[in-house]
């Protein structure tokens, strides 16, 4: 089982509930962002489950085309359709006594759902072209991070199969809401790429690249964090000093990336210097102006001046951020490259 990472008051709730739920035979939905560790929480479900020697089974309802996911579930009898030769056990079959994880089950199409509630509900099925009811004894958990009552209120998703699936739900907290596990996660990621590398020893990351790293917002979570450790200690190569600049977009050329560390430092500086003034204050009005605009900088600096993901960032609605933008916009630098000013413009046009 791969060690989960943290000490985050929401991580340890979230694991806490795991342990309550895990030696109850029913099934649990898992629901969190993108890269936040969903699979990871399964897997512990399971080890933590009375079937912890039994098969961990995983199937991405994503991943292939729906006559697939069909057929590789319920398995098929020869001759069931143009291509079936032989009879194919399905997961179902071979996950018997331990546990299915479907992971992206919102993409789950809606025939499929159904004979998978019928699944939960009776532990019975046929393989496609066949007559014979198979019973099995399986443990279903599934992970997703679409809003499935949203989906289910729409018809995209079976209201039903989210009533028995959701027995219980365990929300993943986004990386965002757990920053203190940061710096762990990264010594935890960044020695394990040292060691893959051959290195013996490495000098850390420096005070301004582990800011960076607290700082972001991380809306890929723990797999871009993990992406990003990886990534900057390659980048960097030098055993003997700190990796001092943090690639967050692979796509970014090196002076980007140094530009990018560079204007954050200097707006949350900027920031700090702003919140120390001394007492009694004299300009308030104006220090408040100060502070939104060094907020809104290091936001758009953050998230690569994606007006979207500021104003997530900054928790406000898309339109507070605009009319924020125009308010600003003489004093604020809303672009450090020519190729993101375009897109800011594009943006703009009414
Ligand atoms: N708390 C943690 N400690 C250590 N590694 C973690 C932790 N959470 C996630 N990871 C790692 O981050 C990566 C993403 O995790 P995982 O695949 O479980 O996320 P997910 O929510 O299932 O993602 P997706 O929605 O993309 O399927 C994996 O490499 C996983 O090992
Ligand atoms: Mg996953």
């Amino acid at each position: 089982m791969q060690k989960i990472i943290g000490e985050s008051s929401s991580l340890s709730t979230a694991l806490d509930h795991v342990s309550l739920i895990a030696p109850v035979s029913r099934p649990v939905l898992i629901c969190g962002e993108r890269g936040s560790g969903k699979e990871l929480i399964a897997e512990r479900i399971h080890y933590l489950s009375s079937r912890w020697d039994q098969d961990f089974h995983k199937v991405n309802c994503a991943a292939i085309s729906e006559s697939l996911l069909e057929s590789d579930l319920f398995g098929h009898e020869a001759g069931a359709f143009t291509g079936a030769q032989k009879t194919h056990i399905g997961r179902f079959e071979r996950a018997d006594g331990g546990t299915l994880f479907l992971d992206e089950l919102g993409t789950m199409p809606m025939r499929i759902q159904e004979k998978l509630l019928r699944l939960i509900e009776y532990g019975e099925f046929e393989r496609l072209g066949g007559q014979r009811t198979i019973k099995v004894d399986i443990r279903i958990l599934a992970a997703t991070n679409a809003n499935l009552p949203k989906l289910a209120e729409e018809g995209e998703f079976r209201h039903d199969l989210l009533d028995r699936l959701a027995f219980d739900v365990i929300q993943v907290p986004p990386l965002r809401e757990r920053g203190e596990d940061i710096p762990t996660l990264v010594d935890f990621f960044a020695t394990r790429m040292v060691i893959e590398l051959g290195w013996d020893y490495y000098s850390g990351f420096s005070h301004r690249a582990m800011d960076r790293f607290i700082h972001y917002h991380w809306p890929g979570n723990i797999r871009e964090l993990k992406n990003a450790v990886e990534r900057s200690i390659c980048r960097w190569q030098d055993k003997d000093s700190p990796v001092d600049q943090v690639v967050l977009n692979p796509f970014a050329t090196q002076s980007e990336s140094a530009t990018d560390l560079s204007l954050t430092q200097t707006a949350s500086d900027h920031q700090e210097s702003e919140l120390q003034q001394s007492f009694p204050i004299k300009n308030f009005k104006q220090q408040i102006h100060k502070l939104e605009i060094s907020l809104l900088q290091n936001a758009l600096q953050q998230n690569q001046f994606r007006q979207n993901d500021t104003a997530k960032a900054l928790a406000l609605s898309y339109h507070q951020l605009r009319g924020l933008l125009k308010k600003h916009k003489n004093v604020l630098q809303l672009t450090h490259e020519k190729n993101v000013q375009k897109r800011f413009d594009e943006q703009n046009k009414e």
